[in-house]
């Protein structure tokens, strides 16, 4: 009996030096220690012996059971140890390798110009307001003091979805909006696209971009108005630029203005890209109309305030010296990537 245990021994740590994988160790493990393994028929047998016999082979069986145990789970490790190792070697990373070219985007002309202009006006206190593109014709037109038949409520120059549901022909609406919601002392700009029914073309598109203005406190006159815009223009173009009032009509502004710049390309001299003319318009403004004041429930005996609006676009173009419109919306790589 002891001889057949002494054989097993030797044969289980043969075999053992032999393997090289996990399915292989299953079967061996199965072989020696498995129900129906060696080791347990012999101790299966142990009852055939004498009783003086039965406890020394017993422990012996037991022993070689707990040795092969044991080496069974060191090759296991070594084995698991071995393929973690082989995974790794064939994962290697090389990173001296050279990297794969990631193009990167760059920030639209139309958006640096946003992002420049609200940095400004942060700067001065204001805070940045939203509206909706769909708009009502109440908040687009009537709460902005232009009546039913207004030019510019006419279909031939607005997108109309209702008869009282358009796409926005200016973001003014938001100052209504803003006005309905806030107490003064209010001031705000709102950046966002507007929407026109114009054929594309150079100069002209059926959406572009405005950003709005709108300051309502207790005094506030037209020199303010004139201030904040010098103190803009000159920030946003230029420490030498100079701005000028031309009188001009706008139902929610008495009195209205379009403001012009001294071209901030020629110095003023003139050039192509103020045509000569030394100057450049760049947006309508005024003294917010005590009718639209009232329409938003704010008493104009004792409040009032300034308003201006432009053409994102238009600063873009100039500045930029970009001369066709249509660059700006086509998205032709060849030409973002230039800003
Ligand atoms: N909304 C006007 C436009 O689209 C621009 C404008 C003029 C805005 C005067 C204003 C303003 O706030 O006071 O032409």
């Amino acid at each position: 009996m002891k001889e057949k245990i002494e054989e097993i021994r030797k044969s289980a740590k043969e075999k053992l030096k032999e393997i090289t994988d996990m399915q292989e160790l299953q079967a061996l493990r199965v072989k020696y220690l498995g129900k129906k393994g060696e080791l347990t028929s012999i101790l299966k047998g142990l009852g055939a012996l004498s009783a003086e016999e039965r406890p020394k082979i017993g422990s012996i069986v037991n022993e070689l059971r707990d040795e092969i145990e044991k080496s069974i789970d060191a090759a296991e490790k070594t084995i698991k140890s071995e393929i973690l190792k082989a995974k790794l070697e064939n994962e290697k990373i090389d990173v001296t390798m050279p990297s794969k070219n990631i193009a990167l985007g760059s920030v639209h002309p139309i958006t640096q110009i946003i992002d420049e202009v609200k940095e400004i006006f942060l700067g001065m206190g204001y805070s940045i307001a939203d509206g909706p593109e769909v708009e009502t014709t109440h908040y687009n037109f009537d709460q902005l003091n232009t009546p039913s038949d207004h030019p510019a409520r006419d279909l031939q120059d607005t997108f109309y979805i209702t008869e009282d549901i358009i796409l926005r022909t200016q973001t003014s609406p938001v100052q209504a909006r803003v006005m309905e919601n806030q107490k003064p002392p209010i001031k705000i700009i709102c950046p966002g696209a507007v929407y026109r029914s114009d054929t594309l073309d150079a100069t002209h598109s059926p959406v572009f971009h405005q950003i709005e203005g709108l300051v309502v406190d207790k005094n506030i006159r037209m020199s303010d108005l004139k201030g904040t815009l010098e103190m803009f223009v000159k920030n946003c173009l230029g420490q030498n630029t100079k701005i000028r009032f031309r009188p001009h009509h706008f139902p929610f502004t008495e009195p209205s203005a379009e403001a012009d710049v001294s071209c901030f390309v020629c110095g003023g001299k003139g050039c192509r890209v103020c045509k000569g003319e030394g100057w450049i318009e760049l947006l309508g403004c005024g003294m917010v109309h005590p009718n639209v004041l009232k329409n938003c429930g704010i008493d104009p005996e004792e409040y009032s305030g300034f308003a201006f609006g432009f053409g994102v676009e238009r600063i873009a173009m100039a500045k930029f010296g970009i001369e066709d419109l249509r660059l700006l919306y086509e998205n032709d790589i060849r030409f973002l990537k230039q800003f």
